[in-house]
């Protein structure tokens, strides 16, 4: 079928790929872009493993179709370390020990990302409503209530109780 040219602004940076209308956006991301953060847990929208946050939202990027990101401004896992400083929250998930294998934890932070934007003082029941469309098969989701209380209090400028340097 007929292929389309997108730009949108992708951690920053202007880009454009060319794409067949159909095309998910996850697959371009790790596919095109080479940006291999946001995972396919179940490419049905699920997990949320896909997780990027699009012009102030999060969204599944397995339910979105690369044509409609055309002039987004898009974050995905790769955008949020910093002059090789840690984001707040991979601070958080490192210190807390929020995850395991690590496969939905670039989902897991962009989607707290956005919390974080919109309510900077959540409660634990805020944290576990908000992030109830991204599964963990490892943690049993506490350490990651945790790594985000953790991120939020730094966030706020709070004290924070650190275990590794
Ligand atoms: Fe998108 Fe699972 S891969 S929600
Ligand atoms: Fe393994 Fe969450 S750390 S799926």
């Amino acid at each position: 079928s007929k292929k389309m040219m997108v730009t949108f602004t992708l951690n920053g940076k202007e880009t454009d790929v060319v794409v067949e209308p159909r095309e998910l956006l996850i697959h371009t991301l790790r596919e095109k872009c080479l940006h291999t953060g946001p995972h396919i847990g179940c490419d049905s929208s699920h997990c949320g493993a896909c997780t990027v946050d699009i012009d102030g939202m999060s969204v599944k990027s397995c339910t979105m179709l690369t044509v409609q990101a055309d002039g987004a401004e898009m974050l995905t896992i790769e955008g949020f370390a910093k002059d090789g400083e840690l984001h707040a929250l991979q601070e958080g998930f490192m210190q807390e020990h929020g995850l395991q294998c690590g496969f939905c934890t670039p989902g897991m932070i962009t989607r707290a990302y956005r919390l974080l934007k919109e309510n900077p003082n959540p409660s634990e029941e805020d944290i576990r409503y908000w992030m109830a469309g991204n599964l963990c098969r490892c943690t049993g989701y506490q350490n990651i209530v945790k790594a985000i209380q953790y991120a939020a209090k730094k966030l706020r400028g709070e004290p924070v109780q650190t275990s590794y340097p």
